[in-house]
């Protein structure tokens, strides 16, 4: 069984196939980017329906494969008008095709793919991405959260910092860069429970740089800060959940830092780290393909979005 994924939730419109033994035929992306604001729902919108035409072709024609068995897309969590363009997409090719249509949880999706493309088994699961910031495991049938940001996710975080500082979209790897150059200072530090919150920390530092602070030296300490915040609550999850596997999840999983921190703590309590390989850690069609696959056996009622969709109300049957 071959199924066509599309991606769509937020600032990726993305399409891959993939066959049900995991074969990645073909995985095409187009991303919205800016030099300096950051995104506006409706012309990201716009953006995807611009570009959609050219990746599902392009998507079609890298993979090769000869026929398509399903059309998976992602109903949610994301952004309402950036959804509609990716079912509105999927139900136009199921129709075309004569296959079946299935909607899947982006979130969902990070997680099972994540096991797809590395051997862990069984991991506390930290899922960070530009909207999330969970530490998630799975324990009775559900994807559950054990910790989690109380504001913004720690890829929003970073990304409104970096428009604070006038670096662009997305700002994760620009403020990685800077970073490598800055020295320390002392920040908020704002673990409460298995909580984290970093609204406090940007505005602190946004107005340490009206102040004339180097932005090399706030890029360093906030990912010193944040990511120690992190690494503290996973590792609190690791013990009490008594697990031996840790898996970085989400866009954010790109940082070298972030995973060098993980993995440090990870060898102290002998632990094994992994992380989403570089090229899957962004939001891709790949990811919802594959969750398609997995969900196969399901048939769709109706097919909608899901903007608020958390992962804790999905039912894990399909593993
Ligand atoms: P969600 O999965 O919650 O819908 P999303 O689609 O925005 O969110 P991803 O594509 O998984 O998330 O990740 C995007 C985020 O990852 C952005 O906020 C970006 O700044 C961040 N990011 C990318 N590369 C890096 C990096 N090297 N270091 C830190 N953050 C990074
Ligand atoms: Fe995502």
């Amino acid at each position: 069984m071959i199924c066509l994924g599309i991606e769509s939730t937020a600032h990726t419109f993305g399409a891959g196939i993939v066959s049900k033994k995991g074969k990645i035929f073909s995985d095409v992306r187009d991303m919205y980017l800016t030099q300096e604001g950051g995104m506006i729902p409706n012309e990201v919108a716009e953006h995807h329906k611009e570009v959609k035409e050219e990746v599902i072709r392009k998507v079609i024609e890298q993979s090769k494969v000869k026929k398509i068995d399903l059309i998976a897309y992602s109903r949610g969590p994301g952004i309402g008008p950036c959804l509609h363009v990716g079912l509105n997409k999927a139900k136009e090719l199921a129709e075309d095709l004569g296959v079946p249509l299935i909607g899947v949880n982006h979130a969902i999706s990070h997680l099972t793919s994540g096991l797809l493309y590395t051997k862990a088994k069984n991991p506390v699961m930290l899922y960070l991405s530009g909207a999330n910031t969970q530490i998630i495991a799975l324990e009775g049938g559900k994807y559950r959260i054990f910790g989690e940001t109380e504001d913004i996710g720690l890829g929003n975080a970073l990304d409104k910092l970096a428009r604070g500082l006038g670096l662009g979209f997305p700002g994760g790897p620009k403020i990685e860069q800077l970073a490598k150059k800055g020295k320390w200072i002392e920040l908020p530090y704002s673990v409460k429970g298995m909580d984290v919150t970093f609204s406090g920390i940007i505005t602190r530092v946004l107005d340490l740089y009206k102040k004339g602070e180097k932005k090399e030296n706030i890029c360093y300490s906030v990912q010193e800060t944040c990511f120690s915040m992190i690494t503290e609550v996973t590792e609190r999850a690791l013990a009490h959940l008594n697990k031996k596997e840790v898996l970085l999840i989400g866009g954010v999983a790109a940082n070298k830092r972030l995973t060098r921190m993980i993995e440090k703590m990870c060898e102290g309590r002998k632990a094994k780290s992994y992380a989403v390989p570089l090229k899957y850690a962004g939001d891709n069609g790949v990811q919802i393909a594959w969750q398609g696959l997995l969900e196969s056996g399901r048939v769709e009622k109706k097919a909608d979005v899901r903007p608020y969709e958390r992962i804790d109300e999905i039912t894990v049957d399909f593993l």
